[in-house]
């Protein structure tokens, strides 16, 4: 099988969906996966990463399997290439080991989830230019593990750093001593997420305590940072093997982006790079789905050094449509009756056409996840 081949597309721009933390499981598998579908069809993204806490069963291979199957078969219809890797949940839950799930991931055809890195889903994308004869930019994906030996959270590796320091330094050699810019995806933040954040003098009802310093509380100042809102304590390993400052450098990384922390979409500016956390993308109709979404992060080929980012929150996809303006545009898809069954029987709906209205009905069970 043919491994999809990324590049800049026709109108010059390279747009990238980020996925994360869809944590797909019996309860939120239909109503997730619809969302997910829709949001991809509306996008038409040229990539799409997904950062892990992917699937989150039972200890059962098949039915994990039989999860991926319909994640990836959204992407193979659509022939949108995705990058995968994964979070602490992934391997944890599931009766599969990573690299388990990489092979199986790569029996998808939309599935990039190969290269030359150091474990079966830390890896170098590179994406062409329009006319595919040069790499223009790369996308960098590390697995950031699951947890240390005392059960914290875990980190990138000091061999998976040792890799990226190389890899990095062959590209830009490859390059004729010019660096290309890039982007960076893992589940789980950087430690160095702290030194960005300003320092709460005590606990404030906007501070949050360090995940590990418990007396230590930190704020997001939107002053100072660049976009968006702290919700919980950014979620890092409890080791840092120097990952973001391999990366600060070689300088050409512009931005990294991460998940785990569901509800936390922000971007700090730290020595020169963004971090940048993305919500979950899980839908399970609880209290915060309707504030989970995806990023959309695009890059215009004659100028790599710079990006745009935006978050789009589900609750946007439930605004009632406007059926006369849905007509005028030939927007098939979105005059289509929106219906999702989940398995206990629930009908969820973002809406339903009735004659010539449109009702909208949001339902769900209010269950909770952890990270
Ligand atoms: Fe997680």
């Amino acid at each position: 099988m043919a491994i999809p081949t990324v590049k800049f597309n026709k109108n010059g721009k390279l747009k990238i969906m980020h996925i994360t933390d869809t944590h797909l499981d019996h309860d939120n598998i239909d109503m997730s996966l619809f969302l997910i579908n829709w949001a991809c069809k509306k996008e038409m993204p040229d990539v799409a990463v997904i950062t892990g806490d992917n699937v989150h069963n039972d200890d059962n291979a098949e039915v994990t399997k039989s999860y991926i199957d319909r994640l990836m078969r959204i992407f193979d219809d659509l022939s949108i290439p995705v990058a995968i890797t994964y979070g602490n949940h992934d391997s944890e839950v599931g009766a599969m080991s990573r690299s388990e799930l990489t092979d199986y991931y790569n029996t998808h055809s939309s599935s990039i989830t190969y290269g030359d890195g150091p474990d079966s889903a830390t890896y170098c994308v590179p994406v062409y230019s329009q006319n595919g004869d040069k790499v223009k930019f790369n996308l960098w994906i590390f697995d950031s593990n699951d947890y240390d030996e005392k059960g914290r959270y875990g980190c990138v590796l000091p061999h998976q750093v040792e890799w990226y320091k190389k890899k990095s330094d062959e590209i830009t050699a490859a390059n004729g001593g010019e660096k290309i810019y890039s982007m960076a995806f893992q589940h789980m933040i950087v430690a160095d997420v702290y030194d960005a954040l300003k320092k709460a003098d005590k606990h404030r009802f906007y501070s949050f305590h360090h995940m590990y310093e418990k007396n230590d509380y930190y704020m997001f100042d939107p002053k100072v940072h660049n976009f968006g809102t702290l919700n919980e304590t950014p979620c890092s390993g409890y080791y840092n093997y120097g990952q973001f400052e391999a990366m600060v450098e070689k300088g050409d990384v512009l931005a990294m982006f991460t998940g785990h922390d569901h509800t936390n979409a922000f971007g700090v500016k730290h020595k020169g790079i963004d971090i940048v956390n993305s919500l979950s993308t899980r839908y399970n109709g609880d209290r915060f789905s309707s504030q989970y979404g995806y990023r959309i992060l695009e890059i215009e080929e004659s100028d790599t050094s710079k990006y745009t980012s935006r978050n789009e929150r589900w609750y946007n996809m439930f605004k009632k449509p406007d059926f006369a303006e849905l007509k005028k545009s030939g927007d098939e898809f979105g005059m289509k009756t929106a219906k999702c069954v989940t398995s206990k029987g629930r009908i969820q709906k973002l809406y339903t056409r009735v004659g010539r209205k449109f009702v909208t009905l949001v339902t769900g069970r209010q269950v909770t996840y952890p990270h």
